[in-house]
């Protein structure tokens, strides 16, 4: 009953005025769906995952297509595929913009089938040791959605409250506009009155300061929850909660709602996965994991940029101080950092979280093409081999940073094989949606024939990023330190990246050199596990080193 009690404690936090009678009756229609004692072998497993995230048809056309490539991925070494949307969507935010949280759309089911497609994917994923997890746009739906559909109707139709609707389109007025230069207000007409959205004007945010929003999305979890899924991506989460005279980031009762949801899922299912995606600084982050009560797992926004950062200016510092513990606190027990280096949107460089001159830094170093800008000089739609100017040394050196620094790494598909920008798949979107979204060029179709083809020439871009990436997973698998390690910097010159990670009795160093040329190699008593040369007086321009310096028994 531990988290009936946190229930009825989040609840009076959030709907002082209503009666507990109405959470008692939700909480008594979970009783059926409980499942309290199932026992996950692997509790903690999203610490030592390896994710990779994909939309089913841009990826292989639909479920079907995705199943027969679950040998390709885990030979690749995954073990969690972050489905991007899938469930009913007119597609004009790439899924984040739901009109249906309770189905999969038909065409990634694929023609003549029904959802048992789904379900049966999901069982054979497991089959293959491949957890799921998806994303659930929590703080908004499509406009198409019945919900709103609905509430435009009248102002006293009972799904008005499912969103936030004014005479005029003043309020919150200190919400700042995420999608710059492409939209111009968080208020769009509809009828007499105005509603209000974060993202796209045609997302309606969803009113929290109703319980029945609150209710409606606790069950779409569940739903998903009992068909199998492992976890939700809870996209946009700072943004759930508006508070006037404020900028309706990461407000306190935001947190209650996230709670809330956690202790929901908890109730029915223990284990199920609440990863956060919150665009802030480490320690407003930090917040979503609350004393472990909260989210398990946040992506660690600020240190992406700063890897590439790192990588420009041939200097380990701005990775040193983002993980200074002064910037990047301790996290709670049982609870994780993701990282990435590219996903499906921009490469973000927000102003919450880097300053001016690391943001016109980063632009000016990786904006090659001015059609890649979004937001107006706030992020960069370019995939990261792109971005690296199709280097394969400098991309390996990422992804080495990556997979051995702290967090669970996600890898973008189509990444491990140097996968392009794809100019003619964007402008098929914009035509789709009306809006000038960069983000397009990073999604594009993969053209498996090609694929194969490249990997078959040892030379070529795709197959030495794609052998050099598939031997760093096979090396991290082999040891807890990767996802539960400590971390500890070597004072060294500041060209190299060296770090030690301690977990146990095992004690691993990385050396990464950052610089465009070789330099000495520092003395590391040890096993090499990996590295891009042999030479062991010298590290080669952007090479690195994994060395297993001590395992006592
Ligand atoms: C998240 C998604 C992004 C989407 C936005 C609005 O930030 O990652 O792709 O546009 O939410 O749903």
């Amino acid at each position: 009953m531990e988290e009936f009690t946190r229930l009825s404690l989040y609840w009076n936090l959030l709907y002082p005025d209503c009666p507990a009678g109405i959470l008692n009756s939700f909480v008594k229609s979970l009783e059926p769906l409980r499942n309290p004692d199932v026992q996950d072998g692997d509790a903690e497993w999203y610490k030592d995952a390896v994710v990779y995230s994909l939309y089913v048809d841009l990826f292989n056309h639909d479920f079907a297509g995705l199943r027969a490539k679950l040998p390709y991925l885990q030979d690749l070494g995954v073990t969690c595929l972050w489905l991007l949307p899938i469930l009913g969507s007119p597609g004009r935010d790439a899924g984040f913009d739901i009109s249906d949280h309770y189905s999969v759309r038909p065409d990634l089911i694929g023609e003549g089938k029904n959802e048992d497609e789904f379900s049966g994917f999901v069982a054979e994923a497991h089959r293959y040791g491949i957890r799921l997890i998806f994303d659930v746009a929590i703080n908004h739906t499509s406009d198409r959605h019945p919900w709103y559909l609905e509430s435009r109707k009248s102002a006293d139709n009972p799904y008005r409250q499912y969103y936030i609707w004014s005479d005029t389109p003043d309020r919150y007025a200190a919400a700042r506009i995420i999608f710059k230069g492409i939209e111009e207000s968080n208020w769009e007409k509809d009828g007499d009155q105005y509603f209000f959205h974060r993202f796209f004007n045609f997302q309606p945010d969803l009113n929290y300061r109703n319980p029945e929003v609150l209710f409606a999305m606790c069950r779409v979890l569940l739903y998903w929850q009992q068909i199998g899924i492992d976890g939700f991506r809870a996209d946009a989460i700072p943004y759930l909660w508006k508070d006037e005279h404020t900028d309706c980031e990461n407000r306190p009762m935001t947190h209650i709602v996230v709670k809330f949801f956690r202790a929901v899922l908890d109730y029915v299912k223990p284990g199920t996965l609440l990863l956060a995606e919150a665009c802030q600084l480490p320690d407003r982050v930090v917040e979503y994991l609350g004393n472990g009560d909260e989210c398990h797992a946040a992506y660690h926004f600020p240190l992406m940029p700063r890897m590439f950062k790192a990588i420009a200016e041939g200097n380990s510092d701005s990775i040193r101080t983002v993980l200074d513990p002064s910037v990047t606190p301790a996290i709670p027990a049982g609870t994780q950092w993701f990282t990435f280096l590219r996903c499906h949107d921009e490469l973000s460089l927000e102003r919450v979280y880097v300053t001016e001159a690391e943001r016109a830094f980063i632009h000016q170093a990786y904006c090659h093409d001015p059609q890649w800008d979004f937001r107006e000089g706030e992020g960069i739609s370019a995939r990261l081999a792109e971005l690296m100017e199709r280097k394969p040394e400098k991309i390996l050196l990422a992804y080495s940073m990556m997979l051995s620094l702290p967090g669970t790494p996600v890898i973008y598909y189509g990444d491990e094989v140097g996968k392009l920008n794809d100019t003619a798949y964007y402008q098929e979107a914009v035509r789709l949606n009306g809006k000038d979204d960069t983000r397009f060029l990073v999604r594009g179709r993969m053209d498996w024939p090609a694929v194969a083809e490249e990997l078959r020439q040892p030379d070529s871009l795709a197959n030495q990023i794609h052998s050099a990436l598939k031997a760093m997973i096979r090396v991290r698998k082999c040891s807890k330190v990767f996802g539960n390690g400590t971390l500890q910097f070597a004072d060294i010159r500041n060209e190299l990246l060296m770090f030690q990670r301690i977990w146990h009795n095992e004690c691993w160093t990385f050396v990464h050199n950052l610089s465009r040329n070789p330099l000495e190699m520092p003395d590391i008593d040890g096993e090499l596990m990996l590295g891009s040369g042999l030479d062991s007086e010298k590290i080669e321009a952007y090479g690195y080193r994994w060395i297993r310096t001590t395992v006592n028994e």
